[in-house]
Parts: structure tokens; C-alpha cells; sequence
């Protein structure tokens, strides 16, 4: 398969182009990607030199380069991952979630419309269904209720990639994981942050009661049922991707504590993000009904090789922390 990848310089997407050349899953793989301050060529050093990859600098909103693109690569498969993918972010500055987040998705429609792709796989969040009362999961009829301009921007550019297949017969699946963590993660998402924070002694902003559940998948896990629901999933269908691992976040912090050798009292409760989603929880039934798929790394091991890869990558951590970073967290953290 011949494979466009959108935003495969940020943290699944990049996981994502690794397996992809690694495993020998894709004859070419053709890479999408702004450079945000999400998005890092460090990422992808592991298959830069690989005469099956192409790396192209380029905005997903900028039509004409797209379709320009598409028309010149004439991929198999559009996979769709290109996104402002932080809540918080999204909070403080909702404006370039809905640029990327819509415009991006409909352009990048538009350019599979037009020159007839195949299969467009977009890759969305658990986070479209909003918060969920226990016991309950949601399955993929369960109703959209985001709470964040990030969660509202995915549901809408679902919505609009579905209509595309009802519409115009565009090939197109949704996939909708809950929350990814593992190495090369921007440490703005909890796991990243705790632990980089932890490493240089510094306090761990745990929002409101930290009793917050999310459903935890590890990268590889995610990137495998992404090629699953690409190879035999349906044109036209949604699937979800979980983890089967709900964890409150307290306990996910106190985890990564442990694991650091660090004291419980680096935790600072910190002033709540508005419109927090308490719980997310979904069931991947259909997933690995369908195409055989179950996550196969356990949260415990998943956590150690995430520990692992930040200890022995200090100069991507400090690269990646300078700069830009430090206004977002003075921003984010500051006043907190
Ligand atoms: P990320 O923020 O690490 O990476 C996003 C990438 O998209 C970056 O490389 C960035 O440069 C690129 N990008 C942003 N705007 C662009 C534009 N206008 N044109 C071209 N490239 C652009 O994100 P991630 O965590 O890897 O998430 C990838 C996808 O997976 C997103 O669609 C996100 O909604 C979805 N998702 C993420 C999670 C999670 O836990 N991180 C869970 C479920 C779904
Ligand atoms: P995050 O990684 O931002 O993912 P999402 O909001 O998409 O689920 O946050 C995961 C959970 O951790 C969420 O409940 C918010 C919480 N959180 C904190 O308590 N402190 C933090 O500094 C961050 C970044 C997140």
C-alpha cells in the first residue's frame, strides 16, 4: 500500500510511520506535516534515510498544495492524524483548532474527492462522546456530547468525513481511541508532563480532585488497530480503539511517582480546567469483532518502556521543552 500520512511528525502519527516502514506494512509512505509545535522531524530520524519515505513540509488547510498532492502521490490510503490534539490548548486559543481541526479535515476531503482515493481513514478521540457516567461505555451509536472546542472540532470533522461517504461514496472510516501515551509524546498530555516534571524534581499540576478516569492505550497498541480498521474495517463505519485500562488520574500520577523514586508531596493540586469530562470509557467490541485487534501491552509495561524512553532521550526532552514551551506553561500553569 501506498500511504499519505497527515501529521506523521507528531506523536501517533510519527509511531505511526515508524511501524509502517519497520514492519514493511506500507511500499511507500508519503508524510504530510506543518511542523507545528507539536510536530518534530526527531521523530522520524529512525526512517528518514529510507528510500519508502517521503517527508513534506505543507499546512493540510492550504488546498491547493493538497490536492497538488494527493493528485502527485496518488496514494491507496489517506491517513488522516493532523490536528491541534491538546484540550487545554484548545481552551486557551480555540482558533487554530478550528482551522486544522475542520478546514483541514474538509480540505483534505475535498483533494480525496477529486482525484478518487481509495480508503481516507480519520483518526479521532474517544473525547466526541463527552463525559460518561459509570457503568456505562459508549459504543460507536453512543451520542456526540464534546465539552471542549478540541473534542468539538473532532465530532464535527466525524461528522463531515462520514457525510462524505454518504454523500459522495468517499471510502471513509473513523477510528476513535482513547487516550494514547508511550514515547515521543509533546509533554503537554499528562503522562509526558508528570513524568518530565518528576525527573527534575518539579511539582505535578493535578487538575481539580485528580479523580478523573481516562481509558489508557498505549502508542504501538494504537498504531496496530489503525492498520487494522485500515486493512479490514469497513468503508462507512466507525470504530472505537480502547485501552481496557480506566485509571483515575491520582493513581496514574501516583504510578509515575513510584516509578521516578519521587515523594507523593511533589503533587499540587491545581485549579480545575474548565468543562472537565470527568470519566471517558468505550467499548472496542466492534474493533475486535470485526478485525481481530485487542490492545497486547498491559499498563504497567507500557508505562515502564515510556519510562524508559524519556530517561535515555534527555536531549529530545530539554529541545523539546525549551522555547515555546515555557510560555504555554507560564500561560497554562502559571496562575493556576
Ligand atoms: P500531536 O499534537 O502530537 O501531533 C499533531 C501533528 O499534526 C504535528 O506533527 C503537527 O505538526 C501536525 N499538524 C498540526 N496542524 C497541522 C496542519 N494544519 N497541517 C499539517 N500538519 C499539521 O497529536 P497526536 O497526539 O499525535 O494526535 C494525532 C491524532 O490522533 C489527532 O487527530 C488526535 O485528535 C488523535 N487522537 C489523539 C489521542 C491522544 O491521546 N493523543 C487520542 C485519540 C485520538
Ligand atoms: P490530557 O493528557 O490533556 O488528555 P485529555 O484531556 O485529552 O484526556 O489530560 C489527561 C487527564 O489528565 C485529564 O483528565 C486532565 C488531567 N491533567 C491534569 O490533571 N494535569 C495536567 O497538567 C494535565 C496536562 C492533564
Amino acid at each position: 500500500m501506498k500511504l499519505l500520512v497527515t501529521g506523521g511528525a507528531g506523536f501517533i502519527g510519527s509511531a505511526f510511520v515508524r511501524m509502517a516502514i519497520a514492519g514493511s506494512r506500507a511500499a511507500q509512505v508519503v508524510n504530510l506535516d506543518q511542523l507545528t509545535y507539536a510536530g518534530n522531524l526527531e521523530n522520524l530520524v529512525p526512517v528518514a534515510g529510507d528510500s519508502r519515505y517521503r517527508f513534506v513540509r505543507g499546512d493540510i488547510c492550504d488546498a491547493r498544495l493538497v490536492d497538488a498532492l494527493v493528485a502527485d502521490v496518488r496514494p491507496d490510503a489517506i491517513v488522516h492524524f493532523a490536528a491541534e490534539s491538546h484540550v487545554d490548548r484548545s481552551i486557551l486559543s480555540p482558533a487554530p483548532v478550528f482551522e486544522t481541526n475542520l478546514r483541514g479535515t474538509f480540505t483534505l476531503l475535498e483533494a480525496a474527492r477529486g482525484n478518487r482515493v481509495p480508503r481516507f481513514l480519520h483518526v479521532s478521540t474517544d473525547e466526541v462522546y463527552g463525559s460518561i457516567e459509570a457503568p456505562a461505555e459508549a459504543d460507536e451509536d453512543y451520542p456526540l456530547r464534546p465539552s471542549s472546542p478540541y473534542s468539538a472540532s473532532k465530532a464535527g470533522s466525524d461528522l463531515l468525513a462520514l457525510s462524505y461517504f454518504v454523500t459522495y461514496r468517499l471510502p471513509v472510516t473513523v477510528t476513535r481511541a482513547s487516550n494514547n501515551y508511550g514515547p515521543y509524546q509533546f509533554p503537554e498530555k499528562l503522562i509526558p508532563l508528570m513524568l518530565t516534571n518528576a525527573f527534575d524534581g518539579l511539582p505535578l499540576p493535578v487538575y481539580g480532585d485528580g479523580m478523573q478516569i481516562r481509558d489508557w492505550l498505549f502508542v504501538d497498541d494504537h498504531c496496530r488497530a489503525i492498520f487494522a480498521a485500515l486493512e479490514k474495517g469497513r468503508p462507512g463505519e466507525i470504530y472505537n480503539i480502547g485501552g481496557n485500562c480506566s485509571l483515575p488520574n491520582l493513581e496514574v500520577v501516583r504510578r509515575i511517582l513510584a516509578a521516578t523514586h519521587r515523594p507523593d508531596d511533589l503533587v499540587r493540586y491545581v485549579t480545575d480546567r474548565p468543562g472537565h469530562d470527568r470519566r471517558y470509557a468505550l467499548s472496542g467490541e466492534k474493533l475486535a469483532r470485526e478485525t481481530g485487534w485487542s490492545p497486547e501491552v498491559s499498563f504497567d509495561e507500557g508505562l515502564a518502556r515510556t519510562i524508559q524512553w524519556y530517561r535515555s532521550n534527555a536531549d529530545w526532552i530539554r529541545r523539546v521543552k525549551s522555547g515555546e514551551y515555557q510560555t504555554y506553561y507560564e500561560l497554562n500553569y502559571g496562575n493556576r
